[in-house]
């Protein structure tokens, strides 16, 4: 029987309610399509940092190196460890390490799933940027403390890292409605955006069947708002992607139901799939976190894999037992109740 080696990382708070969530589920999906997921377990957290001083140990990456995948709960503890040193010390040197350039978030609204807007008959992929721009890391502080204090973070983009991603949006605009929108700034930030619109119009010639329209960042928080119906594709730089994919999960009802994949298109190494929302210390271990999110990161996995008639099993659990009303309402089911119900419209 095929088997797929694949990494936990619970990480903290809500992260490790919504990684068991998703794990029942998705060991009772392999097994109906008959695979096998064989899970390692990591403690890699803030409660972990506080015992060894360091998120994971330091041959972390290489031990996730042999993983076919990586399941990720949620990483942060503000009040144990400063986020500024959790996410940099987990979450984005596995991004950037294992050259997870793609972040994929899907937008829509599942059946039963009340949003805040007038419309409803939207389907967005939003891809994102994950390994350079203004998350590079690049920038410094001097003069610390003092009046004279200066502190610069400059954003990255490469020709490599800015024409991958667009060509990847571009592929998955061919693959879905053929509509790509590419975020931009550029009438504001005169190298780095000017730079992105020039390398999505380059690349535009090679894809003549995929309409691309560039939109500024600020009108494209309005239109995602007002006319997300009108959205297909959209792929945006790191940092105006972060933002973007809260507004999406935010119109999809909320962060409970925003999967997240954080793929490498070469698979030169394992990609990770995790919700979108955080730890959310304050509800941590009480049972009542929504799994849905981390349940459909789940399947985004299993299509990842090539295991894509398992993927589509687990969205159809996950849409039936919304359907039914249950999971639906933010706050208002168990995360066993959710559970339970997605683990029994599984097969059926
Ligand atoms: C996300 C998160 C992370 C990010 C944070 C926690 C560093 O907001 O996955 O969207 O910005 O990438
Ligand atoms: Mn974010």
């Amino acid at each position: 029987m095929k088997t797929y080696k694949i990494a936990l990382l619970p990480g903290d708070g809500i992260g490790r309610d919504v990684t068991d969530a998703a794990w029942a589920v998705l060991e009772k999906a392999s097994s109906a399509a008959g695979f096998t997921l064989s899970g390692t377990s990591y403690p890699w957290s803030c409660d972990y940092y506080l015992q060894h001083g360091s998120m994971m140990p330091a041959d972390g990456i290489d031990i996730l190196k042999s993983f076919d995948a990586i399941l990720l709960g949620a990483v942060g503890w503000p009040a144990k460890v400063p986020d500024s040193v959790s996410l940099h010390g987990l979450l984005l040197p596995i991004r950037k390490a294992f050259v997870q350039y793609a972040n994929i978030r899907p937008h829509r609204l599942l059946p039963g799933v009340q949003g805040p807007l007038k419309a409803d008959g939207f389907d967005i992929l939003c891809i994102r940027e994950n390994t350079e721009g203004e998350y590079s890391g690049a920038g410094g502080r001097v003069h610390q403390g003092t009046d004279d204090e200066v502190a610069v973070e400059t954003s990255i983009f490469t020709r490599k890292g800015v024409e991958r991603i667009l060509r990847f949006g571009f592929e998955q605009a061919r693959a879905r409605r053929g509509k790509l929108a590419s975020v931009t700034k550029s009438n504001a930030q005169k190298y780095t955006m000017v730079f992105w619109d020039e390398i999505t119009q380059a690349l535009a010639v090679e894809f003549p069947d995929v309409e691309v329209t560039s939109y500024h960042i600020d009108a494209m928080a309005a239109r995602m708002v007002m006319v997300p119906q009108s959205l297909d594709v959209v792929v945006a730089s790191n940092l105006f992607g972060d933002i973007l994919t809260d507004l999406g999960a935010a119109i999809q009802g909320g962060l409970g139901f925003a999967a997240s994949a954080n793929i490498n298109p070469d698979r030169t190494a394992p990609s990770m799939f995790e919700p979108v929302h955080g730890s959310a210390p304050d509800i941590a271990h009480l049972g009542i976190a929504n799994p849905i999110a981390a349940i459909w990161s789940g399947a985004m996995m299993l299509d990842h894999l090539g295991e894509e008639a398992a993927a589509r099993d687990v969205m159809a659990a996950i849409e039936a037992t919304t359907a039914r009303g249950i999971g639906a309402i933010p706050g208002k089911d168990k995360t066993d109740t959710i559970t339970t119900a997605v683990l029994s419209a599984l097969g059926q």
